[in-house]
């Protein structure tokens, strides 16, 4: 049995105050749930107070983004070092923001989960087709696709290490979440490739959360679904009361 993952991606959210506001609105409200693995991710220059407003709480951090050296002459990056040091559990990585914004590539993706999970953090993997690729009927084969080439030369070990996150892009900020039955196709489809990829064992132990337009009205019926095992959540992370109620859902459906 997969335990459910829900995770909050802010984005170039919130300031300093609204940060550390937000983190210790989710510690007071979740405090008492211990049946859903939770995180947020705020920008890199908030993780530390968000770090403190954390401790002692339930809720694990992450990064939205890491660089694949570990050190040197890459300035504006960020090493998976730093943010070790910086209290960090999980990182997410091949966001369709960076993929689609910023030209990440399927290879720099592979890169930066491999030395993610070397150096000791948790990768949310995030995969997903594009609207025209989706009319296009070629929503299987771009994400298999992308699957395959983000795990690319990992092991059995390391690859359970990692959460993949289906987001189809059209979905993600705009209000047009993917029906439970979509969602639900999509994340089978990348369950059975991992269980090609590796095995059947595997496959039933790795997490896949669905992301795009998650809210507190979605939540239920998507947790239903027997292959997604929890949410990435952006705009949704950004109110407590949301984010607690999504989160609170999850974790009745476990009962
Ligand atoms: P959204 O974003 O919930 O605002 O659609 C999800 C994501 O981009 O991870």
């Amino acid at each position: 049995m997969r335990k459910p993952f829900i995770a909050g991606n802010w984005k170039m959210n919130n300031n300093c105050q609204t940060a550390v506001e937000l983190a210790a609105g989710l510690a007071l409200q979740l405090k008492e749930v211990d049946s859903v693995d939770i995180a947020v991710c705020p920008p890199f220059v908030y993780l530390q107070p968000v770090a403190n407003a954390l401790s002692f709480s339930n809720i694990a951090l992450g990064a939205q983004n890491v660089y694949a050296e570990p050190n040197g002459a890459f300035t504006g990056e960020i090493s998976c070092e730093m943010l070790r040091d910086n209290c960090c559990t999980y990182v997410i990585i091949g966001h369709s923001e960076r993929r689609h914004k910023m030209g990440e590539t399927d290879e720099m993706i592979n890169k930066k989960i491999a030395t993610a999970i070397v150096s000791g953090l948790l990768p949310i993997f995030c995969v997903g087709e594009l609207l025209e690729q989706r009319k296009a009927g070629k929503t299987q084969t771009v994400v298999a696709d992308q699957v395959r080439k983000g795990l690319d030369g990992l092991g059995v070990e390391k690859a359970l290490a990692v959460t993949i996150a289906y987001e189809p892009v059209w979905a993600i900020g705009t209000g047009k979440t993917a029906t439970p039955e979509q969602a639900q196709q999509v994340h089978k489809m990348i369950r059975q490739l991992l269980a090609d990829i590796y095995d059947q064992s595997v496959a039933q132990q790795i997490r896949i959360q669905y992301g795009g337009s998650a809210k507190p009205a979605n939540t239920a019926e998507l947790m239903a679904k027997p292959d997604i095992d929890g949410l990435l959540v952006g705009g949704a992370s950004l109110k407590a009361d949301d984010f607690a109620d999504m989160i609170k859902t999850a974790a009745e459906t476990q009962n």
